[in-house]
């Protein structure tokens, strides 16, 4: 077999009249009529011209290089010349070409369901590609996400192992302790009837690794969570997880901070500076989320007073209620800009977020009604000064409001928000807008459940200064939780633990876990945490969610080899997928539901 010298991306001008073995995959190839027969050869590393002249070699090279097919596996041997007929500059091999003189055909391959091609592949249905992701994942694209995020893993440990990080494994069979989402289980064989849970996180175990004098652990490390994938979300996915001992919240985001401008100094080359903070609430009330995208300007104010003082119902009725709240916000020149049509679209987008509707004004700063047109104009009239003067209006711009309970009428507005940053172009493409909510409440209302349930998670400790609060005033207790966002992207989150066992008792007690239920499934916590538990917090990053950011994908299975659908299945190896009778029978289960068909 010819041994390979060089990679295909590899050879420049410089090498001409080297003697060169390539290897890989044969990307096109194509007879010109004076007998030259061109490869365009590839590998993970680019492609490489390679012409055959029928002059110099033997005719059964010559006859091997007509079989091949696009993706046979080959070696060439030849010698590096500057290309006969000028450099192609859209390829960094462009100024060069093998002149071969051997082939070695190392497989054959049928004929392929998919090419790498990246021009086709977006005319491609994604379920074919990831049925077939090993041909998916010869395309340049999908080697260069490869690549980075390699780089970006190695970068990560780097980073951590300098500032005194230990990496340490947590098992992935562990006892059911869901945090939130749903667990994956697994069915115990040598325990019939008890399960092991897969880890939603390692959370319990670095907490514990912290009470085992580790100091400063990390890992990169896989999470299984079994909910619906979406856009940024799959079920199983990959943190950069880490825990500290003896440290406050800004220790924490501190070095964070510093791992997360190292990152994108040298992936990106961008400088994200001082990472500025916003508290949950100023994030809720002016950009009605919690992970707020910084990159446009438009804020929404909060205009309650004035809109009970109207006679329009809608204002008036959910200002009679306890937590009603109604949000304005201004789009400059919007009337310019927004058609009814969409106005009328971004009515029925926020009745998707569960409020009523989406009412809204054009402000000409002249006429009846105050300077208001279309929409509510008229309800507005009596405050039209009130409003002008609360929300900086100019003639020419359109005001949209929700009323609601206030975490409705915000959290409406916040993705209309969104929308209508994308619909008028606001949002500038090389712009980066990182921050860090902090003080978010300990607890929300479930109102399904009705009762408090953690924000983050109940190991999260509250503020020191708001420890009193757990026993007097839970529902405005604020925690010591840190989430990193960019670009409206919650790329991470953490806080300070509870070390004491008595806090994290009353902290069960207040999401309504029952002693018995707290110490069935964390005793094992509340027991390590009697015995010398040093106080502590941490965070985990989202790898992939990084690598999105970092590569210009808004597609979560861009940057994971061998992702899941969105209904969660594996394609190409056809998970999930039956399992055989004896091993039912080891597991001792028996399967009372019909499979789907199909
Ligand atoms: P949390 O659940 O906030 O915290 O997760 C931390 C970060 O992980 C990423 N992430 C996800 N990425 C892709 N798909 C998902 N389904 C998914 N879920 C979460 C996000 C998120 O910010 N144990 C705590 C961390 C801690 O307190 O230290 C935890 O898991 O980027
Ligand atoms: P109407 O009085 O029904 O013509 O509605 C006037 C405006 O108020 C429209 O823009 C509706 O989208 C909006 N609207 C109607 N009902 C609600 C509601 N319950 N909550 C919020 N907005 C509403």
């Amino acid at each position: 077999m010819l041994k390979r010298t060089h990679m295909c991306g590899d050879l420049r001008e410089t090498d001409a009249g080297s003697d060169v073995v390539l290897c890989g995959w044969v990307n096109s190839y194509r007879e010109q009529g004076k007998g030259l027969f061109f490869i365009d050869l590839r590998d993970r590393t680019g492609m490489t011209q390679v012409v055959f002249d029928q002059e110099d070699v033997p005719g059964d090279v010559m006859d091997a290089s007509r079989s091949l097919r696009r993706e046979s596996v080959i070696a060439v041997g030849g010698q590096v010349r500057a290309r006969d007929g000028g450099a192609n500059p859209k390829l960094p091999t462009g100024a060069i070409e093998i002149l071969g003189s051997s082939l070695e055909v190392l497989n054959t391959t049928d004929n392929p369901p998919i090419l790498p091609d990246e021009h086709e592949a977006g005319k491609i249905d994604e379920e074919i590609r990831l049925r077939h992701r090993y041909i998916d994942l010869r395309r340049p694209r999908m080697q260069s996400i490869l690549g980075l995020r390699s780089k970006v893993a190695q970068h990560t440990r780097n980073f951590f192992a300098e500032h005194g990080f230990l990496e340490v494994e947590t098992p992935l069979l562990i006892r059911s302790t869901p945090e939130g989402a749903r667990d994956f289980i697994v069915p115990s064989r040598m325990y019939p009837g008890q399960w092991y849970a897969l880890p939603q996180s390692p959370q319990l175990f670095k907490q514990i690794l912290m009470v085992s004098g580790c100091d400063r652990y990390m890992q990169i490390c896989k999470c299984l969570r079994d909910e619906d994938p979406r856009a940024d979300r799959q079920a199983e996915f990959t943190q950069i997880d880490l825990e500290m001992s003896f440290v406050d919240q800004d220790d924490v985001m501190d070095i964070m901070s510093q791992f997360a401008t190292g990152l994108f100094k040298t992936f990106k080359d961008v400088d994200l500076g001082e990472i500025p903070r916003l508290s949950y609430a100023e994030a809720m009330d002016r950009y009605g989320s919690d992970r707020p995208d910084l990159r446009f300007d438009l804020e929404m104010t909060d205009v309650s007073e004035i809109a009970a003082k109207t006679d329009f119902k809608v204002f008036t009725s959910v200002m009679e209620g306890e937590h009603g709240a109604v949000k304005a916000m201004r789009i400059p020149g919007g009337a310019e800009q927004l058609t009814r049509k969409m106005l009328d679209g971004y009515g029925d987008y926020a009745k998707t977020w569960r409020t009523g509707g989406l009412p809204y004004v054009k402000y000409t700063g002249e006429g009846d009604n105050g300077g208001f047109e279309t929409g509510v104009a008229k309800f507005l009239a009596p405050v039209s000064d009130q409003l002008v003067a609360a929300l900086h209006l100019e003639a020419g711009d359109v005001v949209l409001f929700t009323a609601d309970e206030r975490i409705t009428a915000e959290t409406a507005m916040g993705h209309v928000r969104l929308k209508v940053a994308e619909d008028l172009d606001l949002i500038d493409p090389e712009a980066w807008a990182p921050l860090w909510v902090v003080d978010f409440p300990m607890f929300a209302w479930d109102v399904d459940s009705k009762r408090y349930v953690s924000l983050h998670h109940p190991f999260s400790a509250p503020r020191e200064d708001q420890l009193p609060l757990l026993e007097t005033d839970p529902a405005n207790c604020i925690s010591a939780c840190y989430d990193l966002v960019i670009n409206g992207s919650e790329v991470g989150g953490g806080s300070i633990r509870i070390h004491d066992p008595s806090v994290q008792a009353k902290v069960f007690e207040l999401i309504g876990l029952s002693d018995e239920e707290a110490s069935e499934k964390f005793g094992f916590l509340l027991e390590a945490l009697k015995y010398g538990a040093p106080p502590h917090g941490g965070i985990a990053f989202g790898l992939d969610r990084l690598v999105m950011l970092l590569f210009g994908t808004d597609n979560i299975r861009d940057v994971i080899a061998f992702p899941k659908t969105q209904n969660g299945a594996d394609l190409m190896c056809e998970a999930p997928g039956p399992i055989d009778e004896s091993q039912l029978n080891d597991l001792g289960l028996q399967i009372e539901v019909e499979a789907p068909s199909g």
